[in-house]
């Protein structure tokens, strides 16, 4: 009799709080997003990009059949896919405290090592992001002389100068990881990443061919971060060094060698060229191929040049404001080709309704910039470079100028990119420069001119896939120019020769 009642009690209990528990969430939490029915286990683990395809325009195309905002279910992982610039703005920026987060990433581990994720996954918004911020708005002056733009943030980070007219190795090596890098970093292409269990197989497994793959990536990222790790040091060693970001950190606070601290270091400045270098390339690779694309562009932002700032001296940072085409091309190569055209995902770390629709806690939640900054709704033929939708005297039957792409593309909130006022300042030289003394067109082979298209590659940066350009000085007194300058600003000497003796030690 006592064991009958013990459990009816129970019984009764379970049944009273997960009625309590129901209630206050599922049956009462408004409906979850809409978006592709997925499959038992595995959820919507089919629904997303294969890592050859251009995800923008695959979670682009989800907008028409499921509205601005998408829900998938990627093994178990929520992930909430923001096609619209106001509701990216209104959860990620305007409610950061919570969207800020990001996610574990199993084939970053391997490909890497656990370190990197100080770096780029954890919860945390580390104190290195705020010093990260102030080392960049400091350094505007270090871009204002006309130089590449990995070599600038070699400079900043490093303190090192590459060969001005050879290939540099230290260049060429942080290239190949950054290719690697920028195949890894993709979140939603690796399945590892929603199922990280995957990641336990052997490599000759069939189908983990990934875990090769990942292990090739590793060498590279290693090279990069122990490289110039180790140049910086043996400099404040010798006493030769120039003043850098690790420079500084390292004066500020010494770190033992091999210590977990060094290692964490080492990643710090790794993922500042790995976050700025190419990134700004392809941004400035877009900028050329559009001018050759688009030469009426070029000859009303050569014509503003001419007429404010004349055809003996070269636009400085100053002059932006009285070369306001010159600014609306800067925004248009930013919006045309978003170079991380999806946002690295957010991770929820609250309950969030958007809509009237419910954002679990620990939801990816990624915005299709690519998407955003081809709204038509926004920006008319998204697909041409006009710089005039962003000038107010082109804001006639009461059209607006379109949204400034500065809010979108450097990503959101408390996780917005910490070099976006760097990268900024030297897309805006490039462009002002470049076009000041330089005629950029379609290559002529055999007397006929060839054919470009503006055709990118897939990954986290996109980038134009090569193409050939014919850059010729607009007049002989621009050559004249051109001249001068490199004679008053002559090449430094470069470290490249340290970099093989560090190599070899
Ligand atoms: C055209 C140039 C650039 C673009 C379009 C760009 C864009 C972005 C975007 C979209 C993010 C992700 C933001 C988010 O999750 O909401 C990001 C993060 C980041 N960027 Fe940039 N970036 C550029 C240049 C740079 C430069 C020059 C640097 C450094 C010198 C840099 C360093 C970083 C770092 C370290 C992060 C990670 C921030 C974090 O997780 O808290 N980026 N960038």
């Amino acid at each position: 009799m006592f064991f009958v009642l013990a459990a009816t009690i129970i019984i009764f209990l379970v049944i009273f709080y997960a009625g309590v528990i129901f209630r206050g969430s599922k049956w009462q939490r408004p409906p979850l997003p809409p978006g592709p029915p997925g499959k038992p286990f595995i959820g919507n683990l089919w629904d997303l990009s294969s890592p050859d395809k251009q995800d923008w325009e695959h979670f682009f195309n989800l907008k028409e059949r499921y509205g601005p905002i998408c829900y998938m279910n990627i093994a178990g992982q929520p992930l909430v896919m923001l096609n619209d610039g106001r509701l990216a703005l209104q959860l990620l920026e305007k409610r950061s405290s919570i969207h800020s987060s990001r996610p574990a990433h199993p084939f970053l581990d391997i490909a890497w090592n656990d370190q990197v994720s100080f770096s780029f996954q954890r919860n945390s918004i580390s104190r290195g992001r705020t010093s990260l911020t102030k080392t960049f708005e400091g350094s505007k002056r270090i871009s204002e002389s006309y130089k590449k733009a990995g070599a600038i943030i070699l400079k900043i980070v490093y303190g090192y100068t590459i060969e001005p007219h050879r290939p540099d190795p230290l260049v060429n090596l942080a290239d190949q990881a950054m290719q690697g890098f920028s195949i890894a970093f993709s979140s939603t292409t690796w399945a590892v990443n929603f199922m990280p269990i995957l990641g336990s197989l052997p490599a000759w497994f069939p189908g983990a061919g990934f875990i090769k793959l990942a292990q090739r990536f590793k060498t590279d990222a290693l090279a990069l971060a122990d490289i110039p790790h180790d140049i910086v040091t043996q400099q404040m060693k010798d006493g030769t060094f120039s003043p850098s970001f690790l420079s500084e950190v390292l004066q500020k606070h010494p770190v033992k060698p091999g210590s977990k601290e060094e290692t964490i270091l080492k990643w710090s400045a790794g993922s500042m060229y790995a976050g700025g270098s190419d990134t700004t390339v392809s941004s400035i690779s877009c900028f050329f191929l559009a001018m050759a694309l688009f030469p009426e562009v070029q000859h009303k932002a050569q014509e503003e040049i001419d007429s404010v700032i004349g055809d003996d001296q070269l636009p400085q940072s100053e002059d932006r404001k009285p070369l306001p085409y010159i600014d609306a091309v800067v925004k248009e190569v930013l919006r045309w080709h978003p170079v991380l055209p999806v946002n690295v995902p957010h991770v929820s770390t609250q309950d969030d309704v958007c809509e009237g629709f419910f954002i679990p806690k620990g939801s990816w939640v990624m915005a299709n910039i690519w998407g955003i900054t081809h709204d038509p709704s926004n920006y008319d033929e998204p697909m041409s470079f006009k710089p005039e939708r962003f000038l107010d005297s082109e804001s006639v039957d009461g059209h607006s100028p379109a949204p400034d792409p500065h809010r979108l593309v450097f990503g959101f909130g408390r996780r917005a990119c910490p070099g976006r006022i760097l990268t900024d300042e030297n897309i805006f030289l490039t462009v002002a420069q470049c076009l000041a003394v330089f005629n950029i067109s379609k290559p002529v082979e055999n007397g006929k001119v060839q054919k470009i298209t503006a055709a990118f590659t897939s990954g986290l940066i996109s980038h134009p896939m090569s193409y050939k350009l014919s850059i010729l000085p607009r007049s002989e007194n621009h050559r004249s120019l051109v001249e001068f300058l490199e004679i008053r600003y002559p090449w430094e000497d470069s470290h490249a020769e340290l970099l093989a003796s560090v190599s070899k030690a």
